[in-house]
């Protein structure tokens, strides 16, 4: 009997020391795709300063950054618990980390999902953006540099061991987006602007609503684990039956025509919804065109 147990006792020690073991590795890892340095020189391209420019960047920022930077820019905390760590969306005002930005490192950012120092941006939603054109990233670029310094800094991001474990095993999806986009690839152009589902395919790629809403758009789950279902927005979902203006008024007032209150926390409709009408017209129109399908079944 004794022997027994001491059989079991010595199994059961091996079993902890693989799993320590395991962790401690994933936890390697994953600090060293942290770690890794990228080298990537983009192209260098002339960045507008007229009032139009700069006015449509103001725009494209408040629909497509301010959710994470906030609205004046000078960041956010994104998440802070005392389980994971945290991680802040930065100051883009030149009162903080972006003061000394030249225009290559703002691209380098933005479309690459690369720091100033060659380090990979966590969450950083650069694969959206990698979509987007030059003279978008170029409007976007101008009106950060017109900013007034915000003096807000925030502490360098810290993941615990736990999250670093987690982040490794896949659980909050690619947050390193620099590792999945293709660096040397040619410059992407926009579809002339109208409320045409070209257009429209344009926005919902660099708004990144497949992210929450699925690679089909037929329904999907952000990798928060808070976060509910993405619903499908194919025409095999509710959308068809709103039209184009419950989509809108969907946007604009975060509540549905089956008089769903949408959670802005998870569905960033109030940044959405501040797309021009004929921006948001072309989403539907696009979403409209798609194959019509059953919601997909999230496991
Ligand atoms: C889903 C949230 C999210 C959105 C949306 C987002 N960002 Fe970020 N961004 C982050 C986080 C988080 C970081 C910090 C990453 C890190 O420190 O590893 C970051 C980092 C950056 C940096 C690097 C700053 C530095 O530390 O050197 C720039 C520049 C930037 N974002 C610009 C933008 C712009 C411009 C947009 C809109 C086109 C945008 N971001 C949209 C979350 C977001
Ligand atoms: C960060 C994740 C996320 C992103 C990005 C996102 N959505 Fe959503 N969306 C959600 C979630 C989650 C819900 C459900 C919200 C709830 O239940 O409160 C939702 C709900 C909706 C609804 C309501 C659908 C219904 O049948 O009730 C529409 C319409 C919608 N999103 C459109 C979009 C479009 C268009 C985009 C891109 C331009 C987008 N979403 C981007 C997460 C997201």
């Amino acid at each position: 009997m004794k022997k027994i147990l001491k059989w079991i006792g010595g199994i059961l020690a091996l079993l902890l020391l693989v799993f320590a073991g395991t962790a401690f590795y994933l936890r390697s890892t994953a600090q060293n795709r942290l770690a890794k340095k990228y080298d990537v020189q983009p192209k260098a391209m002339v960045i507008p300063s007229d009032s139009a420019s700069v006015a449509a960047g103001e725009k494209w920022a408040a629909a497509l950054c301010s959710n994470c930077h906030g609205e004046n820019m000078a960041g956010t905390e994104f998440f802070s618990t005392p389980d994971l760590g945290f991680i802040h969306a930065p100051n883009l005002t030149p009162g903080d980390v972006c003061k000394s930005y030249s225009d290559l490192d703002w691209d380098r950012a933005i479309r690459h999902g690369v720091g100033k120092d060659g380090n990979p941006l966590l969450i950083m939603p650069s694969k959206d953006y990698q979509y987007m054109s030059d003279e978008h990233a170029g409007q976007i670029i101008a009106y950060l540099k017109t900013l007034p310094a915000v003096a807000q800094t925030w502490e360098s991001p810290k993941t615990t061991f736990l999250c670093d474990v987690l982040f490794q095993i896949g659980a909050f999806g690619n947050a390193l987006n620099a590792e999945t986009i293709d660096h040397a690839k040619p410059s992407h152009y926009a579809p002339v602007r109208g409320a045409t589902a070209a257009y429209g395919d344009y926005l919902v790629k660099i708004s990144g609503c497949r992210s929450c809403h699925g690679p089909q758009l037929n329904g999907g789950k952000d990798p928060n684990p808070e976060a509910p279902m993405g619903p499908n927005l194919s025409p095999g979902g509710n959308l068809p039956s709103w039209g184009a203006e419950g989509f809108l008024i969907t946007m604009h007032t975060g509540i549905t025509p089956l008089g769903k209150e949408l959670n802005n926390k998870f569905m960033p409709w109030k940044e959405i919804g501040k797309f021009d009408e004929d921006q948001l017209q072309a989403i539907y129109a696009y979403l409209m065109a798609q194959p019509s399908l059953a919601t997909a079944v999230i496991k």
